[in-house]
């Protein structure tokens, strides 16, 4: 398969302590659609590793942890300004018996999603997995096994990419110092402090990190979670955690939450929807939104302020037309289930994403200025416009004119009639004004039965610029 492309970006890196920073970029042609699909529009380039990651699109973020008993948010230590004996009780009742991870992967799969992030420890401390280097882990509840290493092979098993969300801050460990965080910030901070060294929390999160980058596996993501005002990538030893990540696991892809955007492969921005393709330094990176589905991203019982599912799809629609992924969360309760509206959400999600995939995934933001209340995504000659709002009769598609070599709605495949505008056209009661440099669609006055209508646009071969 080729596809039309204006122009081709190849990367090269400097490898420099076992970190990738791009050093020189050129333009020059590629063949191979693969990569090449991406660069539509854009002036991005995609790392190897990150191939999948840009086609996949989306994503399922899990949290999951002892928190899940208390049921009001996983910060609920630091919002109830707990200490560790008191919180810790939740450990000695965490017993998910209705917890089955394949039924979780099944519903990412039906959701659309093709990789998933799971929180391996959250700023509580708490592993879920089988550590040497704590008992503050799931071995030590009536749970009392891996449950990390069953959700890695159930996920695994269905098809899905994995990866660890893994909190550098640690409100449990004897060494972790204070910040603005942690649940006891109101007690003295100097005698909260005496005696502790930090270099020993640091030594114990390395261990961590390796062991879950070296008994699990490939991991596919790792996902670190985040650096406080009053902590600075030197607390984390930022540039060598990453060396060892990188080593460990040389084809992971690294967020930027360590304060050490070097290391990083992407950015994260969090339960925001992005205004414009986000820059760094003026150019564009690759990005990947997360989002909650009720403003919780642990299991909070009381809380009903979900967002509604047209809302998830136009922000993923939005996500995409901008050139990012977007992880969306469920966090699933002390039982081991997700929640019924949880699963509601992920069910609708699903039934746009069967017939809708093709304009989410591969695709990146378009060369082509979207109409009004629409949003467009482009994977080479398909373009895919994206109806948020439904108009009445037509719709007008500037600079596509002479471009449109034929155009069907997604969901049923049937055409939808398209002309060039005709600017000799006079406007005049019931004649309709053409715009010299439109096509013009013609579309259906009752609005397709599915959450948001996307119209695949097939481009001319010739469209070059
Ligand atoms: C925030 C929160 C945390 C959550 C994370 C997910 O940084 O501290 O609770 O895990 O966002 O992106």
């Amino acid at each position: 398969m080729s596809v039309r492309v204006g122009f081709h970006i190849v990367q090269v890196y400097e490898l420099f302590s076992d970190l990738r920073i791009p050093v020189f970029s050129a333009s020059m042609p590629l063949s191979g659609w693969y990569l090449t699909a991406f660069l539509v529009g854009t002036r991005l380039m995609i790392p190897d590793h990150m191939q999948w990651f840009v086609a996949d699109r989306f994503g399922l973020f899990i949290h999951w942890g002892i928190y899940s008993v208390a049921a009001r948010h996983e910060w609920v230590q630091s919002r109830e300004k707990r200490d560790t004996a008191e919180y810790g009780r939740y450990a000695d009742v965490f017993d998910p018996d209705l917890y089955d991870p394949t039924a979780w992967a099944r519903d990412a799969k039906a959701a659309g999603m093709k990789y998933a992030v799971i929180t391996s420890k959250h700023h509580d401390g708490f592993a879920m997995w089988d550590t040497a280097t704590t008992t503050f882990s799931v071995m030590h509840t009536p749970a009392g096994r891996d449950v990390l290493r069953e959700w890695v092979d159930a996920f695994r098993a269905e098809g899905l990419k994995v990866g660890f969300y893994y909190s550098v801050i640690d409100w449990h460990h004897e060494h972790y110092t204070m910040d603005s965080s942690h649940p006891l910030r109101e007690n003295d901070w100097d005698a909260f402090n005496a005696g502790r060294d930090f270099s020993i929390y640091r030594e114990y999160m390395f261990t961590q990190v390796r062991e879950l980058l070296t008994n699990y596996g490939t991991i596919d993501v790792l996902w670190f979670d985040w650096t406080p005002p009053e902590k600075s990538a030197d607390d984390w030893n930022s540039p060598a955690l990453t060396g060892m990540v990188r080593e460990l696991q040389p084809n992971i892809i690294l967020n930027d939450r360590i304060d050490y955007p070097a290391g990083a492969d992407l950015v994260t921005p969090e339960e925001y929807q992005a205004k414009n393709w986000p820059t760094r330094n003026g150019e564009r990176v690759l990005w990947e939104t997360c989002q909650t589905l009720n403003g919780s991203w642990g299991y909070d019982r009381d809380n009903h302020n979900w967002k509604s599912p047209e809302l998830l799809i136009a922000l993923l629609i939005d996500t995409v037309s901008k050139g990012g992924n977007l992880l969306l969360n469920v966090g699933p309760n002390a039982r081991g289930e997700f929640q019924p509206e949880s699963r509601q959400t992920l069910a609708i999600i699903g039934d746009w994403m069967h017939v809708h995939a093709r304009s989410i995934r591969g695709c990146t933001a378009s060369e082509f200025d979207p109409p009004a209340d629409c949003r467009y995504t482009q994977r080479g000659d398909r373009l895919y416009l994206h109806i948020l709002n439904w108009p009445l009769g037509h719709i007008h598609l500037p600079q596509l004119a002479g471009k449109i070599r034929f155009a069907r709605f997604l969901h049923d495949g049937s055409e939808v009639h398209v002309k060039d505008a005709d600017p000799a056209a006079v406007a005049q009661n019931i004649d309709m004004p053409e715009e010299a440099g439109d096509g013009i669609l013609t579309i259906p006055t009752v609005k397709p039965g599915v959450v948001i209508p996307v119209i695949e646009i097939m481009l001319q071969e010739n469209n070059e610029e």
